[in-house]
């Protein structure tokens, strides 16, 4: 999963090759088009280039330490687009014009400050460049967002300690800060390994926000997250079994972790099954027919309906 999580940022990182990367895209697609197609020296780069020069090498003179973490981290690349202009790139990208401060260093008014600005301020200042690709597509209605989350609650451009991603503390311990009471969940006798490193929050959730509920990930219908790791349930299957494609995997399992065995939601699986299959009930499924005797009742009713998620082969799920 890692592998995988790395491997997307190759064609970006291929992409820069050719100064277009999707964030930028976003935001100057228009002006990469045109001068693609020319004109090397746009009026507002001319305006610009009056200012004082504020490129990272010459903060670096008195902000050594920070300069350092900048030029350690992908945010070095902004300096290569050269279309946006020098308020896009290097520490300006991030702290606005710094033509006033570096007149008189003392004076920091019109910097951009993370430390004293609001949460909102700062999703706007990091999505100036973030907006463009579908994993941010949310972020600025994300439940984090609208409960004052922001970028730099889990994102530091300076001080991370982390080799990926910028991230003040490596999953799950990060959502774990605020989430605590997930911790007990995977800490459940059945679970999702996520406290053991082998399955991430982030595998099923998007932290940036998501069009769907509870921010997981492709959760038009939420159980698409599931398949992206238990393909053999998908199907289709000629005979579905109604509540796995209806109700989804939570009608009959809990998706961090609990005390039963497969994770199921109650302690018995014949209990799960007559939930729903019972004459009584006025549920859709058929009761179990009457020759399921005492008898059956005692065995697991997956010992003879096996292929209880869907089966191509029989309509009682035999296998
Ligand atoms: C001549 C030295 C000098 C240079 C060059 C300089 N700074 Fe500063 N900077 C300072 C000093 C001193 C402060 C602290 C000012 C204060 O708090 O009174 C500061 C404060 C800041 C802060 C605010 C820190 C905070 O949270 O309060 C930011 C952001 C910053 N500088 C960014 C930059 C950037 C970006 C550049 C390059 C464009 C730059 N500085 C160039 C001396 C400098
Ligand atoms: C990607 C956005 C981004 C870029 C680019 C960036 N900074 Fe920052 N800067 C931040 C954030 C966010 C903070 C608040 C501390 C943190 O979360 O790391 C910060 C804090 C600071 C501070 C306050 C002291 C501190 O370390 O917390 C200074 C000074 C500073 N930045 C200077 C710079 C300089 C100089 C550059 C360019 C070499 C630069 N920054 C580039 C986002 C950025
Ligand atoms: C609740 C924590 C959290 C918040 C808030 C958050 N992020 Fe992230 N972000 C992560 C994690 C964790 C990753 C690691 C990638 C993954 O596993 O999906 C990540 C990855 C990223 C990436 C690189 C991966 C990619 O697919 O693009 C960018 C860029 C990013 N975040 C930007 C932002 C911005 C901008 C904001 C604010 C609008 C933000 N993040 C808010 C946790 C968060
Ligand atoms: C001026 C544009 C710009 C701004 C503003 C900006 N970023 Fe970025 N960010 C970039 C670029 C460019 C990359 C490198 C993308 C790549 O490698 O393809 C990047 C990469 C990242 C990554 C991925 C790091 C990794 O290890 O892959 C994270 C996380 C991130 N930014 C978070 C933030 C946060 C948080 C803020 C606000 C504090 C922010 N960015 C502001 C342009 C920007
Ligand atoms: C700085 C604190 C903080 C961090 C760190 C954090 N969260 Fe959150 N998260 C919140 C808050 C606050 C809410 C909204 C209130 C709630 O539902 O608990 C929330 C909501 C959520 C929700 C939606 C819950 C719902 O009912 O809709 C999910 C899912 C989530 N967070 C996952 C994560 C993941 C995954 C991580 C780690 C990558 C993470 N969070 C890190 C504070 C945080
Ligand atoms: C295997 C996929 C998966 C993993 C891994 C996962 N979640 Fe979830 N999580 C879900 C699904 C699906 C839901 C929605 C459940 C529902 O709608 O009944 C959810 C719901 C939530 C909620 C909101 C509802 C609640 O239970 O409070 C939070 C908060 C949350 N997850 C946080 C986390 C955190 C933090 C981690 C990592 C420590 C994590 N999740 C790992 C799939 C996952
Ligand atoms: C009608 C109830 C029901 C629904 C809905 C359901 N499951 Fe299951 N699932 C079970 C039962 C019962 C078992 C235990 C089977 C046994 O005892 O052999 C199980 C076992 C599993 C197992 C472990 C054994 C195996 O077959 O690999 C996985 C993984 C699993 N389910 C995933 C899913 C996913 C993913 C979904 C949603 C697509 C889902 N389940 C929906 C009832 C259900
Ligand atoms: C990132 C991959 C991944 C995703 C996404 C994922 N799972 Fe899993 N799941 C696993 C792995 C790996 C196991 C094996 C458990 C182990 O040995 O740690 C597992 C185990 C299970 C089991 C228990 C099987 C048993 O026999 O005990 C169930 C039930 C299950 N998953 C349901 C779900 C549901 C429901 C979802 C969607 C909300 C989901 N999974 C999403 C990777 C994933
Ligand atoms: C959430 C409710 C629900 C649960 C729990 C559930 N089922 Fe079902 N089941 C249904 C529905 C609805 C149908 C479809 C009835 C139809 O197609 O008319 C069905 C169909 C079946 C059929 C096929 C019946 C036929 O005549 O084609 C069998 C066999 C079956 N279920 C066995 C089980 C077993 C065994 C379990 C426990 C592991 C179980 N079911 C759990 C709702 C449920
Ligand atoms: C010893 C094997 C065995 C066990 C254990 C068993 N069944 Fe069955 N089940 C059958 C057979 C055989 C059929 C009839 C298949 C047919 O008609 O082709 C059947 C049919 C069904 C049907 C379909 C009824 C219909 O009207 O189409 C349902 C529902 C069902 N069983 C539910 C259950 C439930 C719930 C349990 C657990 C309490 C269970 N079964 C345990 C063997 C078993």
């Amino acid at each position: 999963m890692r592998n995988f999580a790395s491997s997307r940022f190759l064609p970006l990182f291929f992409g820069l090759a050719v100064l277009t990367t999707p964030c930028w895209a976003a935001q100057s697609g228009a002006a990469a088009q045109s001068v693609s197609k020319a004109s090397p020296a746009p009026a507002k780069t001319a305006a610009t280039t009056a200012k004082p020069d504020a490129s990272p090498e010459v903060c670096k003179g008195c902000h050594v330490a920070e300069y350092g973490s900048w030029e350690k981290s992908p945010h070095w690349k902004t300096t290569l687009n050269k279309t946006a202009g020098p308020l896009h790139q290097g520490c300006q990208g991030c702290h606005g014009d710094a033509a006033a401060h570096l007149a008189d260093p003392t004076d920091t008014s019109k910097l951009f400050k993370f430390e004293t600005a609001t949460p909102k301020e700062i999703n706007n200042q990091c999505l100036a460049c973030h907006s463009g690709d579908m994993e941010h597509a949310h972020a600025l209605n994300s439940v984090h967002a609208k409960n004052g989350v922001s970028c730099t609650a889990c994102h530091s451009p300076h001080h991370s300690t982390q080799p990926e991603f910028l991230l003040v503390k490596a999953q799950p311990e990060l959502c774990y800060t605020c989430h605590l009471a997930k911790k007990a969940e995977f800490a459940m006798p059945f679970h999702h390994r996520v406290n053991e490193g082998l399955v991430q929050c982030t595998d099923c959730h998007n932290p940036h926000g998501t069009e769907g509920p509870k921010q997981v990930r492709m959760a038009s219908t939420q159980d698409q997250v599931c398949y992206k790791c238990h393909i053999d349930k998908e199907g289709p299957f000629v005979y579905e079994h109604a509540p796995v494609k209806v109700d989804g995997c939570t009608s009959c399992h809990v998706v961090h972790g609990g005390p039963n065995p497969h994770m199921l939601k109650v302690s018995n699986v014949n209990l799960l099954c007559l939930q729903c299959h019972t004459t009584s009930s006025f549920s859709s499924a058929p009761g179990a027919p009457s020759f399921h005797n005492q008898a059956t009742f005692f065995q697991a009713c997956t010992l003879c309906h096996v292929a209880i998620h869907g089966s191509n082969f029989s309509s009682t799920f035999f296998k």
